[in-house]
């Protein structure tokens, strides 16, 4: 070896130490990995390819011109997943705070960009104190040139983060700008304004974790979309979703979804009382290729359960009322929620299964005066905006407007499957009954008698799938152990669909 050579391969070295020993030691007595350990835990052992090692920054106030920051605080380059290609960059706090400056943010625009042109997803993970104070404006101006490249690439390529330590500021808008957050418990931390400033402008005195932690994002603000307990967690998870979203499993031919599994259990899953609650995951598990659910946003919203299966072999994005939570009822974050996830799937071409059993809207002061009228139409503009392959089943009840919001044919969904426990009406048999009987009832001789005469008869005129189906808004009723081979052949059917639209700028979601 020459002596260049050697001098590179020691430059190399001392560059991949980061921040050094004692740094690096800070950083796992938190209970934390390094920037490139963290990346050894996301590639395929080997692969990853770094870029950008030796870029520098160019500051030189308050004793800037000084001072080393190895590949200026993050680590930036290419590897695969389960032989996929990946970008990532990954923030080493051990690098001066993993801080922002303008070469640091100029590494991350160039994996953005090398992405964007490759067409391949990208991984972001942020552990940082946030702009790098000496730089100014030229920190804020790094971040600005990530939030417009993220937004250049949303829809394209997905766009994966992981917060694995502090993300503050203005800061947060990358993350919420792609389309999966993750975040680890105790180490992950996000918000606009700090504890400190907090305490200083309210006085009110609070945790990082209690704030903006990994509890909070996942269960209350919805900011974050999945929550494990160690960073080796969640790479795990990081990993089969970037397997779902880029490789297809052998898909089966049309004779062998035929012979898709008929699982009989699902037969006795609706209980005959409607009033009685049950698991819409049982449904989920009993449709997918081998009972998987990889569930996205698990504890936000639990009313509205949203996620990826793999149905005959193709990943499948799936929305489904849950009749255990709040009856089912869809609320405002229930609304945001799917509609965030029905847009992720469409805008990477996953195909879209609704499962129904929902009541209504949730009713109340709190819900009308939080906008669940505007938040409620992301749904319906969301369906109807989506291109892809759209099934929907019905496995119990499809009231009023949230019958038309769960995906009904009439916002476009290509089959609607209704179970014979089905019951698609404008609204529940007491309610309607009391509405169009209220003369009646009145005025009958023993009223309690009457109402429930009337009841009785309105259910059994109204409260089955078979009116729908003969207006052809239900495409068939099926007995609920065929439902993986009916909706597995739809999906099939509709795996080269094609639909014109018109061409415009952009449509106007209500936000
Ligand atoms: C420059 C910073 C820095 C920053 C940390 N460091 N934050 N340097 N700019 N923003 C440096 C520290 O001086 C220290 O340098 C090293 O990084 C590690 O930081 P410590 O404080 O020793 O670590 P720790 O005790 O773990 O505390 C971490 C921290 C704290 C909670 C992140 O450092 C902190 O509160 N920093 C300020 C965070 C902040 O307010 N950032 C601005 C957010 S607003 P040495 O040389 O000692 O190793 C923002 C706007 C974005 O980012 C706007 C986008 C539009």
């Amino acid at each position: 070896m020459t002596k260049e050579q050697r001098e590179l391969l020691e430059k190399k070295e001392m560059f991949r130490k980061g921040g050094g020993i004692k740094a690096i030691e800070k950083q796992h007595s938190m209970g934390k990995h390094t920037a490139r350990e963290r990346l050894e835990l996301l590639f395929d052992p080997g692969t990853f390819v770094e870029t950008g090692l030796f870029v520098k920054h160019h500051a030189s106030a308050f004793g800037m011109a000084e001072k080393v920051i190895p590949a200026d605080g993050v680590v930036t380059g290419y590897g695969y997943v389960e032989g996929h290609l990946v970008y990532a960059y990954s923030q080493d706090f051990t690098a001066l705070g993993g801080t922002l400056g303008e070469m640091h943010a100029n590494k991350i625009a160039a994996v953005q960009e090398e992405a964007l042109k490759t067409r391949a997803p990208i991984v972001a993970i942020n552990d940082s104190g946030g702009a790098r104070i000496q730089e100014g404006v030229n920190a804020l101006g790094g971040y600005g040139k990530i939030f417009t490249n993220n937004i250049r690439s949303s829809g394209i390529i997905p766009q994966i983060c992981a917060i694995l330590g502090p993300c503050a500021g203005g800061a947060v808008y990358s993350p919420a700008l792609m389309d999966f957050v993750f975040m680890v418990d105790d180490i992950s931390q996000m918000f606009i304004t700090g504890p400190r400033v907090l305490k200083e402008v309210t006085g009110e005195t609070v945790s990082s974790q209690e704030l903006g932690g990994a509890r909070i994002h996942s269960e209350i603000s919805g900011c974050a979309h999945f929550r494990d307990s160690t960073e080796e967690e969640c790479f795990a998870r990081i990993r089969k979703l970037l397997v779902l979203l880029t490789e297809p499993e052998q898909q089966k031919g049309k004779e062998e979804i035929q012979g898709l599994r008929r699982d009989q259990n699902m037969d006795y899953i609706v209980p005959a009382n409607p009033r009685q609650p049950y698991s819409m995951r049982s449904v989920i598990d009993g449709i997918a290729d081998r009972g998987e659910f990889f569930e996205y946003q698990a504890e936000f919203a639990p009313n509205i359960r949203t996620g990826f299966i793999r149905l005959n072999g193709r990943c499948t994005g799936v929305i489904a009322n849950e009749p255990m939570v709040l009856a089912g009822c869809l609320d405002i974050n229930a609304s945001d929620k799917a509609a965030r996830f029905i847009r992720t799937c469409d805008a990477f071409e996953i195909p879209l299964l609704t499962l129904e059993d929902v009541p209504g809207y949730l009713p109340g002061k709190s819900q009308e005066y939080g906008g669940i009228i505007r938040h409620g139409a992301k749904l319906l503009y969301a369906y109807a905006e989506a291109s892809v392959p759209k099934v929907t089943v019905i496995t119990r009840k499809a009231y009023g407007g949230a019958y038309i919001g769960m995906c009904s044919k009439h916002l476009g969904a290509d089959y609607v499957f209704a179970w014979p426990s089905a019951e698609i009406a404008v609204m529940g048999a007491e309610g309607a009954a009391n509405i169009i009987f209220a003369k009646e009832i009145r005025q009958a001789e023993d009223p309690e008698e009457k109402r429930k005469t009337c009841i009785r008869q309105y259910e059994e005129v109204m409260m089955n799938p078979y009116l729908a189906a003969e207006s052809g808004y239900v495409q068939d009723i099926i007995v609920p152990s065929q439902t993986r081979e009916r909706v597995g052949a739809a999906f099939h059917a509709l795996a080269h669909k094609m639909e014109q639209r018109i061409q415009k700028k952009h449509g106007n979601i209500p936000l």
